[in-house]
């Protein structure tokens, strides 16, 4: 049995510990999201939604991040709160406009890795915060109706040859972590990472996303892109 005395300090160093322990928790509320994103996030990442018609080739060139302003409509929100406590690439040539780090050779495009930069990472109550207050961020919505997806088994070797070489997406996303194009995200993910609705709606019509997206618009159709969508469900890996 403890004396009193010695229940006493060790309640005491308890109570200090516990303090400690809490205080990240404490030190960020809700209300702070928008602040701690204005002042730590908006240097590199969009986040009101821009007059479309307005938007240069100038402003996508000069970009530092992907727009963060429809984060509602994109994103999974567990893959977001993980992701920005854990950061790593998703797109192998950085994520900012791919001409800042890609060299073109004779052999294809190669990455200078020296201009690429860690991604800054919160602790677990900010994540959580900025990931609830991002998810509340909503630009588009006529471009993501609801979406009732349900995968069905794909062929693979088809899937992948049409993936590949019929629609022509590996020029610039990889379909395996060392396959496949570097300057758009690894797609291998995207499953685990973004709603099905928007990656429908992104292949159906990058352009009504971003106006200078590289990304062509192939007009595909419902059973194409049903086609693509499978085929990224059955290559789904846990992207962290
Ligand atoms: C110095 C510039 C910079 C700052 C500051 C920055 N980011 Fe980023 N962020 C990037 C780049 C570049 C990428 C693309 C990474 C990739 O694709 O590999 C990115 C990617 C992301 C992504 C994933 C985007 C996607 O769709 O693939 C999220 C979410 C994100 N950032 C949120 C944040 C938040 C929240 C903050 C503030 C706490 C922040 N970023 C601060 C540059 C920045
Ligand atoms: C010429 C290059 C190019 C081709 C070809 C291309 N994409 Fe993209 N794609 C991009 C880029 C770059 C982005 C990121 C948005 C941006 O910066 O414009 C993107 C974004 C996406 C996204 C959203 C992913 C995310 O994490 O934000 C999906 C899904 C996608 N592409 C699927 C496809 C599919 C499927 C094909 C083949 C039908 C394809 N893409 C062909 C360049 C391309």
């Amino acid at each position: 049995m403890f004396k009193r005395k010695n229940l006493f300090s060790l309640l005491s160093k308890c109570l200090g510990f516990c303090l400690i322990i809490a205080a990240p928790g404490v030190a960020v509320r809700a209300g702070d999201a928008e602040e701690l994103v204005t002042t730590r996030c908006a240097v590199c990442h969009t986040l009101e939604a821009p007059d479309q018609s307005a938007l240069t080739l100038q402003e996508k060139v000069g970009r530092k991040g992907p727009p963060l302003f429809y984060a509602g409509q994109k994103y999974q929100q567990e893959w977001l709160t993980g992701w920005l406590q854990k950061p790593r690439r998703i797109t192998p040539s950085g994520g900012d406009f791919w001409a800042n780090s890609v060299i073109v050779t004779d052999e294809g495009d190669e990455i200078d890795e020296s201009k690429l930069v860690e991604h800054i990472a919160l602790e677990q109550g900010e994540a959580q915060i900025v990931s609830d207050y991002l998810m509340s961020l909503v630009a588009y919505p006529q471009l993501t109706p609801d979406l009732d997806y349900t995968p069905a088994k794909v062929t693979m070797m088809l899937a992948r040859k049409d993936f590949r070489k019929f629609k022509g997406c590996s020029g610039c996303h990889r379909d395996e972590p060392d396959f496949g194009g570097v300057t758009g995200p690894e797609l291998y993910t995207a499953m685990d990472r973004l709603q099905p609705s928007y990656i429908v709606s992104y292949i159906s019509d990058p352009i009504a996303w971003d106006p200078h997206t590289l990304m062509p618009r192939k007009n595909l159709n419902e059973a194409s892109i049903l086609k693509l969508m499978n085929y990224l469900n059955e290559i789904k890996e846990p992207s962290q």
